[in-house]
C-alpha cells in the first residue's frame, strides 16, 4: 500500500513536471499557431485559446488585465493536478470522446455513434453598439459534419455577458441532442461558495449558501412551467470567501429559460469549478433534422471583484437598459381587487372600486381573476379557465363598458388573464380535449384544479394570442395586463407532437412565440409577469413584461426578506409590491415596504378609517416624489435583514444628488432597533446633503432632526441612525443635495 502510494506520487510529480515543460515549451515555440479570443467587458475578461491542434480552452476568467498579451502567461502560474482529458477547460465540453466530466453537449449522430469532439474553426467579433459586441466561435467535429457556434454577447459598461450556442446538423440524417447546454464556464480559485435559492408557494427566494465540495451540485427544475416554484434559476458563486456585499469576487448568474432548466456546478480533480447551465435535458432528447439548427437558451452572468453590491448593480442596470420592457420608463401605480373581493364582485362593486382608485390617487384599477366563464362560471378556482367571455351575471355590460366607466372615473383599467390554462370544467376543455397536456392512458392530475394547454401546438398558440388580442380589439383602452400561470406540467404528453421528448422545449418556445406576437402588435402596454406568485421570474420572460409579482405572500415582514433576495438579481422598477392586509404590521410599515419597488394596493379602500385613508393618499404623493430614484437609481443594500434588527436599503440617483433610504425593523424582541448608525453608500463625499424623514403617519413626529445637513463624507463614514425601533418600525429617509 505504502509502496504503491509513493510510486503514484512519484509518477504524478513526474507527469506534472513533464506537463509543465510541455505547456511552457508549447507556449514559447508554437505561440504563433495559437488563437487567443478575449471576450471582454469594462472590468471582466473571459479568454479562450485554441492550441495548435485546435482544442479550445478557457485560459482565463476574471478581472480584466491591463495588458492583454499577458493572458498567455496565466496557466503557467497554476501547478494543479493533471488534466487527463485535455478538454477540462473546454468552453463547451463534448461527451463521448476524451471528456471525463459533466458535458455541455451530448449527441447521437445520424449513424448511431455517440462520440463528439469539437475543434476550433474560426472566430468573429462584431460591434453592435458602443456598449454591445457579439463574439462568435465556430467549432466542428473532425469526424462528423456537425458544428457548434458559441456566442458571447458582451455589455461593456454593465460588465454583463450573455452566452448561448447554435448547434447545426449537416449530417445526412437526424442527430439526437441528449444535452444542449448554453454555457460551460471554468473558474479557478482556492474555494468556491454557492448561494442558491429554494422555495414554494408564498415562500419565494429562500437563500442557502455553502462551500462547494467535489462532485456535482445540480440546480434544476422539472416542473415544465413555474420553473422557480421550488428552485429559481438565479444563483451566485463567490470565490475564496462567502458572498459579501462590498468585497470579494462574485459571479451572479442565471439561465434565461421559462421552463425546465439545469445548472451543474462541478468541482473537478484540479479543484477548478465547472459551471454548465442551460435548458434541462430531462425527458428532452431533441431530434435535430439535417440542415437544421438548434439554438440553446441564453446564460447570463456578471462578475465583480467588489462584492454582491456591485455585481447586482451591474445586473440591474443591464436589465433596465436591455432586458425588461421599458426598463428606463415609468410605471403605473394601481389598486387591485384580488384580496378585497376574490371572485365575488359585480359591476356596482367594481364601479365603487374605480372611485376608490381615484380617491387613493393611484393610476390604474386592476381587475383580477373571476370575470369570465358562463356555462362554467369562474366563481372559484375550480372552473372557467379557458372560457374568456365576460361572465354575464357579474359584468353584463362587458369589459368594454367597464373600461369606459373606469375612464369616466379618471382611472386606467387593467385586467388579469391566465391564458395558458384550462379547467376541466370549461367549454374549452369540452371542445378541444386534444389541446390539453395530459396522458391519454392515465388519470388526470391537477395543480390548482387546472391543466396546461399544449403550447407546442400552433393552433393553441393562436388561441392564446387571441385571448389577449380580442381583449384589445374589443377594448383598445385596456392599459395593463396581469398574466398569470398557476399550474406546473404533470403527465407531460402532447396530442400534437410527433416526438414526446420535444414537448418541454417546444412548450416554452410556443410561449415565446405568443409573447412575441403580442409585443409585435402591442409593444408598449405594461404587463405583469405572475405565476401563482413569483414562480416564473426569469430574464427570458421579462423581455416581454414590465414587471413581475414577487410572491403571493404580501406579509410585509416576509416581503422585506423576499424583496431583499430578489434585489440581488432584479431591479426595483420590476418588482410589483402591493399593500395588503397580510401580516400583523401597521399600515405604515406595509406601505413603506411596498414603496421599495413599484407601489400598488390590494386593500378594501372603503373600509379604511379617515387617518389610514389620508396616510395612504399622502403616501401615493410621497411615492410620486421618490419613484424616479427607486426605479432608475443605483441600489445599495446597507444592512441585511438576516443579520440585523433593522434592514436598510438605499437608492441613489445617477448624479448622487438625491437618495432614499428605507429602514425596516425585522426583530420584535425587547429593545431591538437601530442602535448604531447605518453607513450610507453611493453619495458624493464632497457634497452636502439635507436629510429628512418622509412618509410619516398622520399625527406622528420624526425622531430624527429634520432637514439637518451632513457631508457625504460623514454619511458614508459615520452614517445615520434612522431611529428605528418598536415605536418606529419603519422609517424612510430622503437625502437630498443641499445646494
Ligand atoms: C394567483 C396570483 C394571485 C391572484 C390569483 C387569482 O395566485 O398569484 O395574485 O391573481 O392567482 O386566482
Amino acid at each position: 500500500m505504502k509502496l504503491s502510494t509513493s510510486l503514484h506520487r512519484k509518477f504524478t510529480l513526474f507527469s506534472k513536471s513533464l506537463l509543465f515543460c510541455i505547456c511552457a515549451y508549447s507556449f514559447q515555440s508554437v505561440k504563433a499557431q495559437k488563437t487567443t479570443i478575449p471576450v471582454e467587458t469594462k472590468n471582466t475578461a473571459l479568454v479562450l485559446q485554441a492550441d495548435k491542434d485546435n482544442n479550445l480552452s478557457i485560459i482565463y476568467f476574471g478581472k480584466k488585465l491591463n495588458n492583454s498579451s499577458e493572458y498567455g502567461f496565466v496557466q503557467s502560474m497554476y501547478h494543479q493536478n493533471t488534466d487527463y482529458t485535455g478538454v477540462a477547460a473546454s468552453p463547451y465540453t463534448p461527451a463521448g470522446s476524451r471528456n471525463l466530466f459533466e458535458p455541455a453537449i451530448e449527441v447521437t449522430h445520424a449513424d448511431g455513434n455517440n462520440s463528439l469532439d469539437l475543434k476550433f474553426v474560426n472566430t468573429n467579433t462584431e460591434k453592435i453598439s458602443d456598449d454591445v459586441a457579439l463574439t462568435s466561435v465556430v467549432l466542428k467535429d473532425p469526424a462528423y459534419d456537425f458544428r457548434v457556434t458559441l456566442f458571447y454577447k458582451t455589455y461593456f459598461r454593465e460588465n454583463v455577458i450573455e452566452q448561448w450556442s447554435e448547434i447545426k446538423n449537416n449530417e445526412k440524417g437526424n442527430v439526437v441532442l441528449h444535452k444542449f447546454a448554453s454555457a460551460d464556464l471554468y473558474l479557478q480559485g482556492k474555494t468556491f461558495y454557492l448561494k442558491q435559492y429554494h422555495g414554494d408557494w408564498a415562500q419565494e427566494m429562500q437563500p442557502e449558501e455553502e462551500q462547494i465540495t467535489h462532485g456535482i451540485k445540480t440546480l434544476d427544475s422539472k416542473l415544465g412551467t413555474r420553473e422557480s416554484l421550488f428552485q429559481p434559476p438565479v444563483f451566485m458563486v463567490s470565490i475564496n470567501q462567502p458572498s459579501n456585499e462590498d468585497n470579494g469576487e462574485v459571479l451572479l448568474a442565471s439561465v434565461e429559460w421559462s421552463g425546465n432548466y439545469r445548472t451543474d456546478l462541478e468541482l473537478d480533480n484540479k479543484d477548478n469549478l465547472r459551471i454548465i447551465s442551460g435548458i434541462n435535458n430531462y425527458a428532452s432528447d431533441y431530434p435535430l433534422q439535417p440542415n437544421k439548427t438548434f439554438t440553446t437558451a441564453k446564460f447570463l452572468y456578471t462578475l465583480s471583484n467588489n462584492g454582491t453590491g456591485e455585481a447586482s448593480r451591474q445586473l440591474q442596470s443591464w436589465a433596465r437598459n436591455y432586458r425588461i420592457l421599458d426598463g428606463n420608463g415609468g410605471r403605473l401605480t394601481l389598486l387591485n381587487n384580488w384580496e378585497s373581493t376574490y371572485f365575488d364582485f359585480d359591476e356596482a362593486k367594481l364601479k365603487q372600486l374605480f372611485s376608490d382608485t381615484k380617491k387613493l390617487g393611484v393610476d390604474l384599477f386592476l381587475l383580477d381573476d373571476g370575470w369570465f366563464g358562463n356555462k362554467y362560471p369562474r366563481n372559484s378556482d375550480n372552473a372557467g379557465l379557458g372560457d374568456w367571455q365576460e361572465n354575464k351575471k357579474k359584468i353584463p355590460n362587458g369589459i368594454a363598458s367597464l373600461v369606459k366607466d373606469a375612464t369616466a372615473a379618471d382611472v386606467k383599467f387593467g385586467i388579469w388573464i391566465e391564458p395558458e390554462m384550462v379547467n376541466p370544467k370549461s367549454e374549452l376543455y369540452e371542445k378541444h380535449p386534444d389541446w390539453v397536456i395530459k396522458q391519454p392512458k392515465r388519470p388526470e392530475y391537477y395543480f390548482r384544479n387546472q391543466l396546461e394547454l399544449d403550447l407546442s401546438n400552433p393552433k393553441v398558440q393562436d388561441f392564446v394570442f387571441g385571448v389577449v388580442d380580442s381583449l384589445f380589439i374589443k377594448s383598445p383602452n385596456i392599459a395593463y395586463i396581469k398574466w398569470d400561470c398557476n399550474s406546473v406540467i404533470y403527465n407531460a404528453y402532447s396530442a400534437h407532437e410527433d416526438n414526446q421528448s420535444k414537448l418541454y422545449v417546444d412548450y416554452v418556445e410556443g410561449l415565446y412565440n405568443v409573447l412575441k406576437r403580442i409585443r409585435a402588435k402591442y409593444p408598449k402596454v405594461p404587463m405583469m409577469l405572475c405565476s401563482g406568485g413569483g414562480d416564473r421570474v426569469d430574464y427570458a420572460a421579462l423581455q416581454y413584461f414590465t414587471e413581475y409579482w414577487p410572491s403571493d405572500n404580501t406579509d410585509p415582514l416576509e416581503r422585506v426578506f423576499i424583496q431583499w433576495e430578489y434585489s440581488y438579481f432584479y431591479p426595483a422598477i420590476a418588482s410589483a409590491n402591493h399593500v395588503t392586509d397580510w401580516g400583523k404590521q401597521p399600515l405604515k410599515y406595509r406601505v413603506d415596504v411596498a414603496m421599495m419597488g413599484k407601489l400598488g394596493f390590494d386593500i378594501p379602500v372603503s373600509k379604511l378609517d379617515a387617518k389610514d385613508l389620508s396616510f395612504c393618499q399622502s403616501a401615493v404623493k410621497t411615492y410620486d416624489s421618490i419613484k424616479n430614484v427607486v426605479w432608475h437609481g443605483n441600489q445599495y443594500r446597507l444592512q441585511s435583514p438576516w443579520k440585523n434588527d433593522v434592514a436598510s436599503i438605499m437608492y441613489v440617483d445617477s448624479t448622487a444628488s438625491s437618495a432614499v433610504v428605507f429602514n425596516y425593523l425585522v426583530n420584535n424582541r425587547y429593545n431591538s432597533g437601530s442602535k448604531l448608525p447605518i453607513v450610507l453608500r453611493g453619495l458624493d463625499a464632497t457634497k452636502k446633503y439635507r436629510v429628512r424623514e418622509i412618509n410619516l403617519y398622520p399625527g406622528t413626529h420624526s425622531a430624527i432632526k429634520q432637514n439637518e445637513v451632513y457631508s457625504g463624507n460623514f454619511l458614508m463614514t459615520v452614517g445615520l441612525n434612522p431611529h428605528a425601533d418598536a415605536y418606529r418600525t419603519s422609517v424612510i429617509l430622503k437625502v437630498e443635495e443641499a445646494r
